[in-house]
């Protein structure tokens, strides 16, 4: 009987592997809509480099990191090397020219907390957000897509979560739940904690990649192309990753006193970050450091409400993900 139900789980566990690897490949963007991306950046290019011919237009947030699904708008970032620039007076110039080379619905939101113009192209129907010198984010872009590389079920896990998030409600930084950005650090912390380890510390390991951002040193080792099969001693599933994330965020993460950090791969304590009080808005109740801005925690958008509504959302998850053989309909119902 033993036996037999072995096999049962194990055929159970088989079939929820295979729907969520068919959940992440009906959400990666076919080639032709990379295609119009390119088309419309060279089209921005053009633009921007008639007013501004020194500067740059990078890509940045899921477009560029390896973590975006099909139709998402593209983020891009403006890159002038004058630092003397007013960034309202930039959008509000830039904004005007889209307007007049015929982009649509242009707005400049110079008062946003990052300051963007919005536009959207009717040629191939993308929308985007252009902001002016957000380097970081470049950066922190790279990082990412650097650990993408380096083993398949990050890009899997991500996909999974993001979706989950999206369809659940918890994505939604102004409702006080968690960003894309925050829960892709969580699934590279998550895979960096596992044993045998499923993704190295590219921090923690000799750079050879290294600029200075806002004062900030950036270093890391970026030749990843040598990692990969570094995860290969592991040979967790993805459905199996996927159950033991949700599993750790309802039921292992102490709140309380821990602060995940890629930049260390490690667990750092609350106390020593003094990230254990609230200071302004920040409450730190569920903690995770940038890999860059050490100061800032992603989880400074969570209020004492929404973290009850992230921490039952995962609890939610945990028990689809243990008890239901064919979990993906629940697990992704939209609120
Ligand atoms: N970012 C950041 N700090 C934050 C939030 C975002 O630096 N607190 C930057 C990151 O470079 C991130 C990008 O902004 O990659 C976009 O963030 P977000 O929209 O959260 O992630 P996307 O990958 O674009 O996800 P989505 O598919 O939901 O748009
Ligand atoms: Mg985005």
């Amino acid at each position: 009987r033993m036996l037999k139900r072995q096999i049962a789980c194990r055929s159970d566990i088989n079939r929820m592997n295979a729907a969520l690897l068919a959940i992440y490949e009906s959400l990666i963007p076919p080639e032709e809509e990379k295609a119009k991306q390119k088309q419309l950046l060279a089209l921005l290019d053009k633009i921007v480099s008639k007013e501004w011919p020194g500067a740059r237009l990078y890509v940045y947030g899921s477009c560029a990191n390896s973590f975006g699904f099909s139709k998402s708008d593209i983020d891009i970032c403006l890159a002038i090397e004058d630092a003397n620039i007013d960034k309202s007076e930039v959008l509000l110039k830039l904004a005007d020219m889209l307007q007049s080379d015929n982009l649509q619905d242009v707005q400049a939101l110079t008062r946003a907390r990052v300051p963007i113009v919005k536009l959207m192209d009717p040629e191939t129907g993308i929308s985007c957000d252009i902001c002016v010198n957000n380097v970081l984010a470049v950066v922190n872009t790279k990082l990412l897509r650097d650990y993408a590389h380096i083993d398949v079920r990050l890009r899997q896990l991500a996909f999974i979560v993001k979706h989950w998030a999206k369809l659940r409600g918890v994505n939604v930084t102004y409702q006080g739940t968690l960003s894309s950005y925050a829960y892709v650090l969580m699934c590279i912390h998550f895979l960096q904690q596992r044993r045998p380890a499923i993704l190295p510390c590219l921090q923690g390991m000799q750079p050879t990649y290294s600029v200075t951002v806002d004062n900030i040193e950036c270093a890391y080792f970026d030749k990843v192309e040598k990692l990969c099969g570094f995860g290969s001693h592991n040979g967790e599933s993805l459905a199996r990753l996927v159950w033991a994330f949700f599993n750790y965020w309802a039921y292992c993460h102490d709140y309380a006193n821990d602060v995940i950090s890629v930049r260390t791969g490690s667990m750092l304590s609350k106390r020593a970050k003094d990230w254990t009080r609230r200071i302004g808005n920040d409450r730190h109740l569920i903690c995770i450091e940038d890999p860059f801005e050490v100061s800032h925690d992603l989880g400074r958008v969570v209020d004492k409400f929404s973290i009850r509504v992230l921490r039952e959302e995962f609890e939610r998850a945990a028990e689809i993900m243990q008890c239901d053989p064919n979990p993906c309909v629940k697990l992704f119902e939209p609120y």
